[in-house]
């Protein structure tokens, strides 16, 4: 440094280049504005790089304009997507004294678009899985339908043709006959439409290989990553170092998987923090079967209660659907398995499932 150089012989430029210089320094794109003429006074080059080409980025004003249409907050930034080149930005605006010499507002840009990218594609393929499930609900309700339909529709054609024949025999009114006759029409339309949705549900063949469950578990929770962490809950997940594969319909087993934790959190809405924990564990039962658990520390469940816990549409949420357990049983019964609930000790719900191995069968 010279120390020859006359004091103040850079005043005012000085407190600007060096703020320049201390922008240039930092990782995101950054750029200071005058606080009263609004004026670009400094940017760093990822600035010049990522904003150069945003039209009027030069002036506070304008440059708030072009990102507040996107849902920026002028005061204190958000998140925004960029117009002019589509990125995702999370942006900060901050006071910087008056640093460079005159007041300065100090704008720093994150690119966020990553961060987003994955958030939506969790978001669809959560998306997906309630998909699967109001579809395997569906699909339930249209073979129970048709299997309860199909029976009674059959007798209802019995005895129309039954009928048919009495009243041809004794050469009775040609009305009645052509009534008998249009509902018998009717019926077989009725059944022919049964016997079709009964086709599409069985056509929706589950595929079972071997499956990892640390593997589906993984999945899961990262799926309800967020909520758990809206709710600062512990995740302890415990499926021993060396449990065999099961023999099992992946997407069906997240499916029933992430039905639990969802309850399990859910159940723990309402207790202190410090008791909110959720424990996934698995291990090989005494029959040989995979056996996994999902433990809560939630208000459990009265004697009464669980006696209706898997019978479809019993629910004691306000906003609840009562189908979850439903689907969870059907499935694990399908894959000759039991689902099954057991008070926890020291408070709380314990929900398991048990999953024959994959070995010998694949
Ligand atoms: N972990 C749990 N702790 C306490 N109660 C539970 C738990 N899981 C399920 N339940 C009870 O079983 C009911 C049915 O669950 P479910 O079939 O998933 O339907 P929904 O979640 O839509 O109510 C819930 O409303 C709740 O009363
Ligand atoms: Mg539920």
């Amino acid at each position: 440094m010279s120390a020859t150089r006359a004091p103040g012989a850079r005043e005012p430029a000085a407190p600007a280049a060096a703020l320049a210089e201390l922008l240039a320094a930092l990782p995101f794109a950054c750029a200071a504005y005058a606080r009263d003429s609004g004026r670009l006074i400094a940017a760093n080059a990822a600035f010049e790089a990522e904003f150069g080409q945003l039209e009027g980025h030069r002036q506070r004003e304008r440059l708030l304009e072009a990102l507040h249409g996107c849902g920026a907050n002028v005061e204190t930034g958000g998140e925004v997507r960029a117009p002019h080149n589509g990125r995702w930005y999370a942006l900060y605006w901050r006071d910087a004294g008056q640093a460079a010499g005159v007041g300065a507002l100090l704008l720093t840009a994150v690119d966020i678009s990553e961060r987003i990218e994955i958030l939506d594609s969790h978001k669809s393929r959560q998306d997906k899985l309630l998909f699967t499930s109001r579809l395997m609900s569906v699909g339930e309700m249209a073979a129970t339908l048709a299997h309860e339909l199909n029976q009674p529709l059959a007798a209802i054609v019995n005895y129309l043709n039954g009928s048919l024949r009495l009243v041809q025999q004794s050469g009775g009114p040609a009305q009645v006959e052509r009534a008998l006759l249009a509902a018998r029409t009717q019926a077989e339309h009725a059944s022919a439409v049964i016997a079709r949705v009964r086709e599409f549900v069985r056509a929706r063949e589950p595929r079972r290989d071997a499956q990892q469950l640390a593997q589906i578990a993984d999945t899961v929770l990262e799926l309800l990553r967020l909520e758990a962490e809206r709710q600062q809950l512990r995740i302890e997940v415990d499926l021993g170092p060396s449990l065999p594969a099961a023999y099992a319909d992946r997407v069906m087993v997240e499916q029933v998987l992430l039905n639990l934790v969802k309850n399990a959190i859910e159940a723990m809405r309402e207790v202190p923090a410090d008791r909110r924990a959720l424990r996934i564990e698995a291990r090989v039962n005494l029959d040989g079967e995979i056996e996994l658990r999902v433990l809560d520390r939630g208000k459990g469940l009265s004697p009464a209660e669980s006696e209706q816990l898997f019978s479809p549409f019993f629910t004691t949420k306000t906003d609840g659907l009562g189908i979850g357990l439903a689907i969870c049983r059907s499935i694990i019964e399908y894959h000759e398995g039991r689902l099954f609930f057991e008070p926890r000790e020291g408070g709380g719900s314990v929900f398991g499932f048990t999953l024959p191995p994959a070995e010998g069968r694949t």
